[in-house]
């Protein structure tokens, strides 16, 4: 792997985030160099309050050209993840899903670019395949976005393809399904349905479920995410690809509350509540590609992480 330095040096835009704080910290571990850029929008300080003096942080936004040049100089591989990461807040806000998820996708490209940075890593999202079937989704089929967040993370795949085949920027896009683990945030109206879950039935509140929790998801632990993103800094053989990053089982919403009542020891009744627009009803990941070019698969299955899960929102809510 080539290095500026004799070292490889890390950014992680949206690092401040659930995925990106903990892909921060992954790297600190494997002793590398970390640089972070964020403007907590939607993560917080706290997630790198561990990581103090280990990393060097950037407080800043993703849109902001001059912010981008200093935060790429020097780097060689970005793992992208700022954005704002939500379906419903994307129908509510399409000018701001656009802005910072399409448009600052671009800019972290060029930055990128510019910065002869040799690879980026993309967070992309399993939601650009919207509804075709109830089979796993196949990276080859052609997507169908059903909301705002949808689209624009689709577009910054096709900007990573893109500025692989015409600038040589080495580019990973990794579709990540459902992803859930410790540092989720479960505060914001918008967050993941497992970090809702978990503290609406640790503090004893009815737990909100959208339509009749028949639809499904491949739930997919942090720590399956991190292992893949580094395998996509390195695989030659990922360049310029689209790549699933799920588990390949599929469960219920119902299934999801009745196993996390099991681990916590609670029968709440959940209340049901009318579809979000924008949402899909199936999505399951295939993961013949994430094996093929990453040699990906899973480690951590979906008891163990909701246990795991489950235990970090003890300690918080404790
Ligand atoms: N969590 C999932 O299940 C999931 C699934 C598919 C894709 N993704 C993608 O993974 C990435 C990380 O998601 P997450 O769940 O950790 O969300 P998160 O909200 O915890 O992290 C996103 C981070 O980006 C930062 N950010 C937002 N706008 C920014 C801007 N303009 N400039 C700088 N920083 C900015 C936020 O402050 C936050 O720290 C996102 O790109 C998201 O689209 C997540």
């Amino acid at each position: 792997m080539s290095t500026k330095n004799g070292h490889t040096n890390f950014l992680v835009t949206g690092g401040g985030g659930f995925i990106g704080s903990h892909l921060a910290e992954a790297l600190v571990k494997r002793g590398k160099s970390v640089r972070v850029l964020d403007n907590f929008s939607t993560g917080h300080r706290a997630n790198l309050d561990h990581l103090a003096g280990k990393i060097e942080l950037i407080e800043g936004d993703i849109r902001n050209e001059a912010t981008l040049q200093q935060a790429c100089a020097g780097i060689d591989v970005v793992f992208h993840e700022a954005a704002i990461p939500s379906v419903p807040r994307s129908v509510r806000e399409p000018e701001v899903n656009h802005d910072v998820n399409v448009n600052g996708t671009f800019r972290v490209l060029l930055a990128a670019r510019d910065a002869g940075v040799r690879r980026v890593v993309y967070a992309a999202s399993s939601s650009a395949y919207g509804e075709i079937g109830t089979s796993a989704k196949i990276e080859d089929q052609t997507p169908n976005p059903l909301s705002p967040y949808a689209v624009a993370k689709l577009v910054g795949e096709y900007y990573c393809q893109v500025f692989a085949s015409v600038y040589g920027l080495e580019t990973v896009a990794l579709r990540y399904f459902n992803v859930f683990g410790p540092r989720q945030d479960p505060s914001s109206p918008y967050s993941g349905v497992i970090s809702k879950f978990v503290t609406s039935l640790l503090t004893g509140q009815t737990p909100k479920i959208f339509g009749d929790g028949e639809q499904s998801r491949d739930f997919t632990y942090i720590g399956n995410v991190i292992d893949a993103n580094m395998r996509a800094a390195e695989s030659a053989a990922a360049v310029g690809h689209v790549i699933n990053v799920g588990t390949a089982s599929r469960t219920t919403l119902n299934q999801l509350l009745a196993e996390l009542q099991q681990i916590i020891g609670t029968t709440l009744t959940p209340e049901y509540a009318e579809p979000r627009a924008g949402d899909v009803r199936h999505s399951l990941a295939d993961l013949t590609r994430a094996a093929e070019l990453l040699g990906y698969e899973p480690q951590t299955d979906l008891t163990t992480g909701l246990r795991q899960t489950v235990e970090w929102y003890r300690e918080q809510t404790s």
